[in-house]
């Protein structure tokens, strides 16, 4: 069977299995398995051969049981870049491209940037991308995040020092009172609603996923001593979240604004240090 043929019932699948955007799923699925881009889908005038029809069948039943895409492929999209993903480290989501381009927003030409918890790196090596006179730091708490923000940035030849510890500390102590912006999409799934997430979120680390207003609060203290006075402070929170988060900034922070995303949720919580 041809690929547009196989793309058409591997999609009818999908969708039986309420597997969301069932054709997109299946042309990654398919041009991870075929090593094509999407237009060799399409323009491929030869048969699956038994090897790859197989192959293509275990990622159908793999992506059905829960097991996220990206997982399979082992990338992701982000902004302007192709970052390399894998199990053990949060697969950056495309809600958080907006975080980024609100940050970009702030900054000057030259500002000294620090990603908290950056995972596979994403915000910090698109913010690396797009302003590229920006000295941009990115820290984690997991060693496998760390990895895997390091490999991104070698791979993709952009300069992010990325640094294992909690918050800001690994950070050297001449920085303190200098960062421009402090941006990071924290954990912010309370435990309670950890167990009615989909199998595909719950397919990211816990320590990636499990947070909420405590770890913000000691966000917001750690990086009112690192910004410099009028220094930016811009987070990801949760959908319902955004009014909380407010809260919390306000006592330190001027301008504090919550940004809707498309579909009117929170989705950002911005503020300049007093
Ligand atoms: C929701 S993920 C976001 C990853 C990445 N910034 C992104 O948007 O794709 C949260 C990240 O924060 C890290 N993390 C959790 N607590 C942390 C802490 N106290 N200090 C530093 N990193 C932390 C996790 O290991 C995880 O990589």
């Amino acid at each position: 069977m041809r690929p547009p043929e196989v793309l058409r019932r591997a999609s009818a699948y999908l969708a039986r299995h309420d597997v969301e955007s069932p054709l997109p799923t299946a042309e990654a699925l398919l041009t991870s398995v075929l090593g094509v881009d999407r237009a060799g889908l399409y323009t491929r005038g030869q048969d699956l051969t038994p090897g790859e029809a197989r192959a293509f069948g275990r990622a159908l039943c793999l992506r059905c049981a829960g097991t996220p895409v990206q997982h399979m492929t082992g990338e992701q999209a982000f902004r302007r870049l192709t970052l390399v993903v894998r199990p053990g480290v949060f697969v950056p989501r495309p809600e958080t491209e907006m975080l980024v381009e609100i940050a970009l927003a702030e900054l000057g030409e030259a500002p000294i940037v620090v990603d908290v918890g950056t995972g596979s790196g994403a915000i910090a090596l698109a913010v690396k991308d797009e302003r590229p006179g920006a000295t941009v730091f990115a820290t984690d708490l997991s060693r496998e995040a760390v990895e895997l923000a390091r490999w991104n940035a070698s791979r993709l030849g952009l300069e992010v020092d990325v640094r294992e510890g909690d918050l800001l500390f690994p950070l050297a102590t001449e920085l303190r009172g200098r960062v421009d912006l402090v941006v990071s999409n924290p954990p912010y799934v309370g435990a309670d609603a950890y167990g009615a997430l989909p199998p595909e979120v719950r397919a990211d680390p816990v320590a990636a996923l499990v947070g909420g207003p405590a770890l913000y609060e000691r966000l917001m203290t750690e990086a009112s001593s690192w910004l410099r006075p009028g220094g930016v402070l811009a987070v990801e929170v949760g959908a319902d979240d955004g009014e909380t988060i407010a809260e919390i900034f306000r006592p330190s922070f001027d301008g504090v604004r919550i940004e809707p995303d498309l579909a009117g949720r929170d989705r950002v919580v911005v503020g300049r240090r007093r």
